[in-house]
């Protein structure tokens, strides 16, 4: 064996430098894969976090107006005998303010929604009717906080029972008795007849929420391709440098000692890396290139 003369130059099944693109393009493919999931569960809950926020606030903007004519309106307008519903009805107040509400933000949503409404326009969407039978179904859910889809858009929203008490039949009771003003204005047929401690309609708001996926997709676009160009450097970077201070050194000391196997001792091995691994691999090479000459002269002598 130790005699053996290789003919050729050795066979290169694995080169390094092929090892270290393998490592790279792994690492890479990796840091995809880890990436897209993160990046869709902070998106996610980015998204629902704001829609939240902005949810609670109008919540408390709804209840607040609602709150505002139960105290400060009603009860002067009832002593006076005024059945000005807006003045009488929170529910009638959100329905003008919503109404006022959507042509500044179209795409927010606040509702009162009825299957028996006095206003067409309040008949309920079908999520709406879905809430309601769920609502009438289950008289202890006072609120249910969803993600839906109304008109083709995607609202995170938030709906309560409208329960009918006493004090609505004033206007919801036997049309026959109901003030003139809403009597005029809605006519007789619909939005009456309301029994007390009956579940009539839905409160909803809701504000708009942006599709998860396609935000996903645009973020992992932009994050693969920002990995895609520092790995790409990476890459470059390895490479060259693999190749010219490991590969050509190393290369340079194989070629020489093959030379030197088949009694070749004056080919100098010279690398100029002092202080790394391979340059001292080189220089104990010409030493030993050395010592092998200084020994071959004295047994010729
Ligand atoms: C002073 C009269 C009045 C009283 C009292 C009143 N409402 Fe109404 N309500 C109305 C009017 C008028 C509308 C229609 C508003 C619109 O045009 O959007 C309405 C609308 C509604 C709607 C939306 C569906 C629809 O009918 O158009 C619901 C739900 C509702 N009221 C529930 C109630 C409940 C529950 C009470 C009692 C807690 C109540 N209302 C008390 C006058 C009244």
């Amino acid at each position: 064996m130790a005699n053996e003369t290789p003919s050729t130059g050795p066979v290169i099944t694995n080169s390094l430098i092929n090892r270290f693109r393998k490592s790279i393009i792994w690492l890479y493919v990796a840091v995809v894969a880890i990436s897209i999931p993160i990046i869709y569960f902070t998106t996610r809950y980015q998204v629902y976090a704001e829609a939240n926020k902005e949810l609670s606030l109008l919540v408390d903007m709804v209840a607040s107006v609602r709150e505002y004519v139960a105290s400060d309106i009603r009860p002067g307008l009832l002593r006076a005998n005024m059945f000005e519903s807006p003045g009488i009805s929170g529910t009638v107040a959100i329905s003008m303010v919503a109404n006022h509400f959507k042509e500044k933000r179209p795409d927010y949503y606040i509702k009162a929604a009825s299957d028996n409404p006095l206003n067409p326009r309040n008949s309920p969407e079908p999520l709406e009717t879905e809430l309601l039978t769920k609502f009438r179904a289950n008289r202890d859910i006072k609120g249910v906080t969803e993600a839906g889809e109304i008109k083709g858009n995607r609202f995170l929203l938030s709906s309560r029972p409208s329960v009918a008490n006493q004090e609505c039949m004033i206007c919801h009771g036997d049309p026959q008795k109901a003030p003139l003003p809403v009597t005029s204005k809605y006519g007789v047929t619909s939005g009456y007849n309301y029994r007390p401690d009956s579940v009539v309609g839905t409160i909803g708001v809701g504000v708009p929420l942006t599709d998860v996926n396609t935000l996903v997709m645009q973020r992992g676009l932009v994050a693969v391709g920002v990995i895609t160009l520092i790995f790409s450097l990476i890459f470059f970077i390895i490479n060259t440098l693999v190749k010219k201070s490991i590969l050509g050194p190393i290369t340079a000391i194989t070629e020489a000692a093959m030379l030197l196997s088949k009694g070749d001792l004056e080919h100098e091995i010279s690398v100029k890396q002092d202080g790394s691994e391979i340059g001292e691999l080189a220089n104990s090479f010409e030493l030993l290139r050395r010592s092998l000459k200084w020994a071959m002269e004295q047994a010729k002598e």
